[in-house]
């Protein structure tokens, strides 16, 4: 009964006070994924292409399969004001203000955001796709 203290951190991100931020980017923005090895999803549910809809840690992400072989992984939390991007083919739609994200990098493709997804390393381990 020791192990499950942890958990409860993430969720109020979204209060009022603005608190510390201590994921302020330096270059490359990474959200937190967890530990290694997290399944994320297996490449067969994914067209290659394409992107779906999943949850890491607990967090909504976007997995991404830009070839037969590799997988990408992206938070799906709109960098603009933090709406859950969705997929559409090989693009994410903001439904809040209408930005547009490479489904495949995270990079904008149309603001209002300016940053790109916060991208998850993940690697493919035989069929299934697990952060790295
Ligand atoms: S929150 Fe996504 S475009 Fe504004």
């Amino acid at each position: 009964m020791a192990g499950a203290a942890a958990g409860a951190v993430a969720l109020a991100a979204c209060g009022t006070g603005s608190g510390s931020s201590s994921n302020s980017g330096t270059g490359d923005t990474v959200a937190p994924a967890g530990p290694a090895g997290t399944a994320v999803g297996t490449l067969s549910e994914v067209e290659v292409g394409k992107c779906k809809s999943v949850t890491v840690s607990g967090q909504p992400a976007i997995l991404a399969r830009p070839t037969d072989s590799t997988a990408a992984c992206f938070s799906a939390i709109c960098t603009h004001q933090g709406c859950t991007v969705a997929p559409a083919g090989n693009e994410l739609h903001c439904p809040c203000h209408g930005s547009v994200f490479n489904a495949l990098t995270g990079a904008v493709k149309k603001g209002p955001a300016e940053q790109p997804l916060p991208s998850i390393p993940v690697k493919v381990d035989g069929t299934n796709v697990v952060t790295a």
